[in-house]
């Protein structure tokens, strides 16, 4: 019985979807800054207008996306931070899912490019803020505070 409890839980965890809220706010602001313009990305889709302009705006998430995980990477790097490896992997994955989406979109409907976008940023990522990226929020506060100029 246990196990199937813990299943469920996971299994919850993996659907759930949320919008962006100020409970993912890391207080570093040009992460946060990334992060709501990706949320605000996803939102202009609705699955509606035509593909050209549909395939427009996926490539643009896709692209800023990838800045903001490159970006990300590069101040992890310079606080030379423990768990950046694993952290990168957890990148790799999604720049894996957005390329699969990227090819998938030309056979897909509108609907399906729209949810499957919404899997991506309100679903992996949302969780990925407040499960992974949180992490490295108290060391890099302690890094730049440790190389702040005084006064
Ligand atoms: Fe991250
Ligand atoms: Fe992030």
């Amino acid at each position: 019985m246990r196990v199937v409890t813990i299943f469920h839980t996971g299994a919850e965890l993996e659907t759930e979807k949320a919008e962006w809220s100020p409970s993912v706010e890391t207080g570093l602001p040009e992460i946060d800054r990334q992060h709501r313009q990706l949320f605000e990305l996803a939102a202009s889709f609705r699955g509606e207008g035509d593909q050209i302009r549909v395939m427009k705006t996926l490539a643009q998430l896709a692209d800023y996306a990838n800045t903001h995980l490159r970006d990300e990477e590069a101040m992890l790097r310079e606080i030379g931070y423990a768990g950046l490896a694993e952290h990168q992997r957890q990148h790799a994955q999604f720049r894996a899912m957005l390329r699969q989406l990227l090819d998938d979109a030309r056979k897909l409907s509108l609907d399906d490019i729209a949810s499957r976008i919404k899997d991506l940023i309100n679903g992996w990522f949302y969780r990925h803020i407040l499960t992974v990226d949180i992490e490295y929020v108290a060391q890099v506060k302690a890094y730049r505070e440790s190389t702040a100029p005084r006064h």
